[in-house]
C-alpha cells in the first residue's frame, strides 16, 4: 500500500526548488546527512511526495509506515529537531495519528506527511519506539501453525 489516503482532504505542500540538507538521526543513533536533489522529488509512492519517509525509503534508511504512509496510523514518528519552520504545516489528521504516539513531543510530524520546502536545512530523528511496536509478525516466530501448514 501506498500513496495518499483519498478520504482527507490534499494537504498542501510546497516541493522544493533547491537542494537542501538533511540530516536523519536513525533509530540507532547514527547519523545520516543527505543533499536532498529537488528534480529527484517524488522517489518513490510512499506518503507525500517529498515527504521524510519518501527520503528515508529512498535512501535505505528504516522508517516503520505499517499503513503505507496514508495518515492513517503513527509509526512514522519523528522529531524535527531543526527547519521544521520550512516544512508544511500538520493537518488535522495527522494531529489525531500523533496523539497515538509515545514521546510525543512540540516538535513530533508523522514522517510520511512532513514535506520541506528546501528553505532551510532540516535535521530530524526518528524515535527508538513507539506504540506500534507489535508489528505485523515476519518471518517464521510469527507465524501460527495454521500459517506454517
Ligand atoms: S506511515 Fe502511517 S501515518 Fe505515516
Amino acid at each position: 500500500m501506498g500513496g495518499q489516503n483519498p478520504y482527507i482532504k490534499d494537504t498542501e505542500i510546497q516541493l522544493p526548488k533547491q537542494p537542501y540538507e538533511l540530516t536523519i538521526i536513525d533509530e540507532q543513533g547514527a547519523e545520516h546527512k543527505l543533499m536532498i536533489d529537488p528534480k529527484k522529488i517524488p522517489y518513490d509512492d510512499h506518503g507525500l511526495p517529498g515527504s521524510i519517509l519518501d527520503i528515508c525509503m529512498a535512501h535505505g534508511i528504516e522508517l516503520d509506515h505499517a499503513c503505507g504512509g496514508v495518515c492513517a496510523c503513527s509509526t512514522c514518528h519523528i522529531h524535527v529537531i531543526e527547519g521544521a519552520a520550512s516544512c508544511n504545516e500538520a493537518s488535522e489528521e495527522e494531529d489525531d495519528q500523533l496523539e497515538e504516539a509515545y514521546d510525543l513531543k512540540s516538535s513530533s510530524r508523522l514522517g510520511c506527511q512532513c514535506v520541506p520546502n528546501g528553505t532551510s536545512p532540516v535535521k530530524i530523528r526518528i524515535p527508538t519506539w513507539n506504540r506500534n511496536l507489535a508489528r505485523e509478525p515476519h518471518g517464521a516466530e510469527g507465524m501460527t501453525t495454521k500459517d506454517k501448514e
